[in-house]
Parts: structure tokens; C-alpha cells; sequence
């Protein structure tokens, strides 16, 4: 067994009840591959790319990849299920953690909390530039209402904003019961004062912000991403917020993780960015090392019907 990105030690204890465990982080890509034929399972977080050449490297030995995490996104599921690998996940322990930085991240921005900070620690003290937006009253668009997108509307009704939900597999009586209208897609960006997105990264959700969504919504809307950065085509967020479009975003995610230095996205300055934080308290991980661990133990035994 081989873990690629560091797991709470809980996790890991229960682990080597079962199995021999093998902790590298931060391999390169031909690092892994030779450690790879000798591993049974491998887990790993969103930072590390399970690709075809992985599965390939492993020479039919690797059984099971734990993806700790709620996303799978990184893993090729193809190749996996071609070369009869089951991937598994962590869908439920870092999802409170995830919709709190969400909510952190949207009243931060609201408040330009960033950037008082940088300024003030430049030795300014810019109380009119920084004045901020009151959220009471504001409506805020959950995209994607799943584990994380409902508990952001839980959250955000608690601060006074009006929510709306957009997600064509959401049931209709549990938006109900949190008291969300589902609408839309085009009602919910175009009504939004704020956006929040909250759905996996799959083909159809690829860039789904873009030019001409951006192009839909009111002027001086808010966006909040803690699910994927592929879900924003960045280029055109940078245009919707040089036009205007967009007053502020507040980042979790992004296309490529790290981001170039130079991005013009995290260097805007109306964007406050955090480093694929969502998921990053010690509770949470604590939660996703168990929640992975008895998913791949499991697996290995034959316990476990595959997540993908
Ligand atoms: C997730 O998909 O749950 C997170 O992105 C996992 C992570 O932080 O690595």
C-alpha cells in the first residue's frame, strides 16, 4: 500500500492494521512509477494525477485507488476501469470543512478582508478604500446542490441571504425542506447578486462559467469557488472582472494547481485566493484519512462495490 499526499494519522493507524504501509509524498511522476508494481493500493489527494501511465506502470498489481477526498476528478477512471482498478473516495467527512471556506471565502471578499490585511501590513490604513457589501438581503446562487452546496445554503440563510439552488439532479422536496428554490440555470446566474459552485468537475460542468454565462449575469455580481477551478474558464473571469461584470471572486481552485506564477486571475486585485484550503482543517482530515482508509481496506477484501 502506498500513500502519495500525507494522511491523517488515524487514518494511517488503521491502515497498518491490515496492511504495509508505505508513506512518500510528493514523488515525481517516474519516482511513483517504480514504486507503483509493488503496491497493492495507492491513495492519494487532489493534488496528485492518477493517469493511464500509472495504472500501466503497475503492471496489473494495484487494486484499489483511495482518492481521499469528495472530487475523483484527478484520477482517469477509464484507464482504471479498463486495467481493473477500483477507485474509491471519501464523499462525506470534508464537506462541513468545504462549505465553511466557501462561506469564509464569500464573507472575506465581501469585506475585503485580503486586502486591508496586505495594506495594513504594508503600513497603510485605507478604512475608504476598503469599504465592504452587507450580505442581508443579498441573493446568493448554490450551484450544485449536493453534501456541500446544501450546507453553504444552510450557512448562508444564517447570515441573511436570499438562496436559490440550481442542479438538475437535486430533489425538488430536499431544496424544499432546506427552504432553496431550485431554478434554473440561466435564472439562478442571472438573478444572483452572488454565485457559489458546488458541482464536481465533469464534461458537461467544464468551463461552464465562460464568456457568455459571464455575459448573463447582473453587473457587479460575486463568485465563490471551492469545487474545481475547471468549472471557471479563467481567461474569461479575468475579462468579466476587467469589464466589470464581475465585481470580486473569491478562489479555492484552480485550473492548474499550483497556478502559474504570473496569473493574471490570483494577482486581480479584486480576487482573494486560498490555496485549495476547502477541505484543509484538522478535523476534516482527520475524518477523510478514517473514512479513506476503511474505504480501501475494504476494498481490498472485496467488501466494497467500486465509487466509479
Ligand atoms: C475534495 O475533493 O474533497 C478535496 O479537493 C480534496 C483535497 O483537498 O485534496
Amino acid at each position: 500500500m502506498h500513500g502519495a499526499e500525507k494522511l491523517g494519522e488515524a487514518g494511517l493507524a488503521l491502515l497498518r492494521e491490515h496492511e504495509n504501509v508505505d508513506c512518500s509524498y510528493q514523488l515525481s511522476p517516474k519516482e511513483l512509477y517504480v514504486k507503483i508494481p509493488l503496491c497493492d493500493a495507492l491513495i492519494v489527494r487532489s493534488g496528485t494525477k492518477v493517469m493511464r501511465e500509472v495504472f500501466e506502470a503497475a503492471q496489473g498489481r494495484l487494486g484499489v485507488v483511495g482518492q481521499a477526498g469528495v472530487g475523483i476528478d484527478n484520477v482517469d477512471l477509464q484507464a482504471a476501469t479498463e486495467l481493473g482498478c477500483l477507485i474509491v473516495n471519501a464523499p462525506t467527512a470534508n464537506t462541513v470543512a468545504a462549505a465553511k471556506h466557501g462561506i469564509a471565502i464569500l464573507a472575506a471578499m465581501a469585506r475585503n478582508v485580503a486586502q486591508a490585511d496586505a495594506s495594513m501590513k504594508a503600513g497603510k490604513w485605507q478604512r475608504n478604500k476598503y469599504v465592504g457589501v452587507s450580505l442581508v438581503g443579498k441573493t446568493l446562487a448554490v450551484m450544485g446542490f449536493g453534501k456541500i452546496g446544501s450546507e453553504v445554503a444552510r450557512r448562508a440563510k444564517g447570515l441573511g441571504m436570499h438562496v436559490i439552488a440550481h442542479d438538475p439532479y437535486a430533489p425538488a422536496d430536499r431544496a424544499r425542506a432546506a427552504g432553496v428554490e431550485l431554478v434554473s440555470f440561466d435564472e439562478a446566474i442571472s438573478t444572483s447578486d452572488f454565485i457559489s459552485l458546488h458541482m464536481p468537475l465533469t464534461p458537461n460542468t467544464s468551463k461552464i462559467l465562460n464568456d457568455k454565462t459571464f455575459a448573463k449575469m447582473k453587473k457587479g455580481v460575486r463568485i465563490i469557488n471551492v469545487a474545481r477551478g475547471g468549472v471557471i474558464d479563467e481567461d474569461a473571469l479575468v475579462r468579466a472582472l476587467d469589464n466589470g461584470t464581475v465585481a470580486q471572486a473569491a478562489l479555492d481552485v484552480f485550473t492548474e494547481e499550483p497556478p502559474p506564477k504570473d496569473s493574471k486571475l490570483v494577482k486581480h486585485e479584486n480576487v482573494t485566493v486560498t490555496p485549495h484550503l476547502g477541505a484543509s482543517t484538522v478535523e476534516a482530515q482527520e475524518g477523510v484519512a478514517i473514512e479513506i482508509a476503511e474505504a480501501v481496506v475494504g476494498a481490498l477484501k472485496g467488501e466494497l462495490a467500486a465509487t466509479a
